[in-house]
C-alpha cells in the first residue's frame, strides 16, 4: 500500500498533457495517488504518464465530448479499479472583448471551460459516489476556473463567463452531493497568471519575458505564480484533509482579489 496524502485514491486530470494538469498529476502520483492523464494531446500526455510510472495512465480525451468523458471515466474503472478525484483542469484563455468574439469563439470557449466540466461532474460523479459508498471512503471533485472568474477584463469575454459559471456550478454540485449525503466533495479554484504554456498560446509576437513582468506588476507579491503554487492547492482540496471544505473557492492569486 503506498503513502502519502492521497494514499489509495484514484484520480483523472483532465488537460494532463501539459502546465497545471500535469503538475496536479505529477504531484497527486508522488503523495500516493493512481492517475489517469486524460487530454486531446495524446502524445503530451503519454509522456507525462510514462515520466510518472506505474501509478499513471493516460488516454485520449476531448472535454467536450459526452462519449469521450464516458469512455474516460469506463477506462479509470477498467485500470485502477474506481475513482475518488477528478480535477476538471482542461481550459483554453483566448482574449476577445465582447465585441470582436464571434459567436463561434463564444460557444468554442463555453464548450471547452465550462462544457466540458459540467460533463466531467455528471458523468464521473456517479462512480465517484459509488466507488466512495463500496470502501467507506471519501472523493472529491475540483474545478480549475480562474481569478478570471472573480474579476473582469475588457478583452477577456468569453473566458469571463465561462469561468464565472464554473464557480456556480461548482456550488450547485457541492450542494446536491452533500444533500445525497455523497462522501464527495466540491470545490473550485482561482489562479492568476501562472507559468505556463497557456501564457504561449497569449503571446503571440509579443515578448515573453517582457509579458510575464508586465503581468508579475500586476500582482501584489510581485510575480507571476508557478504550477507546484496550484498542484499544492489542488494536494489539499483533493485530500481528505479538506473533507468539511465543500462549495468553497480558493484564490491562488498573489492577492489580486484582496485589492
Ligand atoms: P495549458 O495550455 O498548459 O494546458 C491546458 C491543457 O488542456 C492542454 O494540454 C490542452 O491540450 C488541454 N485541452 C485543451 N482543450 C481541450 C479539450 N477540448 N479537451 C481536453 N483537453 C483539452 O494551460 P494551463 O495553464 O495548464 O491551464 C489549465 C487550466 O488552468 C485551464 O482551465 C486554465 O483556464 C486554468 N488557468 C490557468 C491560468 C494560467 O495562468 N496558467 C490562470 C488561471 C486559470
Amino acid at each position: 500500500m503506498s503513502s502519502g496524502r492521497l494514499a489509495g485514491k484514484i484520480a483523472l486530470v483532465t488537460g494532463g498533457a501539459s502546465g497545471l494538469g500535469a503538475a496536479t498529476a505529477r504531484k497527486f502520483a508522488a503523495e500516493g495517488a493512481r492517475v489517469l492523464l486524460t487530454d486531446i494531446d495524446t502524445d503530451g500526455a503519454a509522456r507525462v504518464a510514462a515520466d510518472i510510472g506505474d501509478a499513471a495512465a493516460s488516454c485520449r480525451h476531448d472535454v467536450t465530448s459526452e462519449a469521450d468523458w464516458q469512455a474516460a471515466v469506463a477506462e479509470a474503472e477498467a485500470k485502477f479499479g474506481g475513482l475518488h478525484i477528478l480535477v476538471n483542469n482542461a481550459g483554453i484563455a483566448p482574449a476577445g472583448t465582447v465585441e470582436d468574439t464571434s459567436l463561434e469563439e463564444w460557444r468554442r470557449v463555453h464548450a471547452i471551460d465550462l462544457d466540458g466540466v459540467f460533463l466531467g461532474c455528471k458523468l464521473a460523479l456517479p462512480l465517484i459516489a459509488a466507488t466512495t459508498a463500496r470502501e467507506g471512503s471519501r472523493g472529491s471533485i475540483l474545478n480549475v476556473s480562474s481569478i478570471a472568474g472573480i474579476i473582469a477584463a475588457a478583452n477577456m469575454a468569453a473566458y469571463n463567463s465561462a469561468k464565472a459559471a464554473v464557480r456556480h456550478l461548482t456550488k450547485s454540485v457541492a450542494l446536491h452531493c452533500a444533500k445525497e449525503r455523497y462522501a464527495v466533495t466540491c470545490n473550485s479554484i482561482h489562479p492568476t497568471f501562472i507559468d505556463t504554456p497557456i501564457i504561449d498560446k497569449m503571446i503571440g509576437d509579443r515578448d515573453r519575458a517582457q509579458l510575464l513582468a508586465k503581468f508579475a506588476r500586476q500582482v501584489p507579491v510581485g510575480r507571476v505564480g508557478e504550477p507546484d503554487d496550484v498542484a499544492f492547492a489542488a494536494l489539499y482540496l483533493c485530500s481528505d484533509e479538506a473533507k468539511f471544505v465543500t462549495g468553497a473557492e480558493l484564490y491562488i492569486d498573489g492577492g489580486i482579489a484582496a485589492m
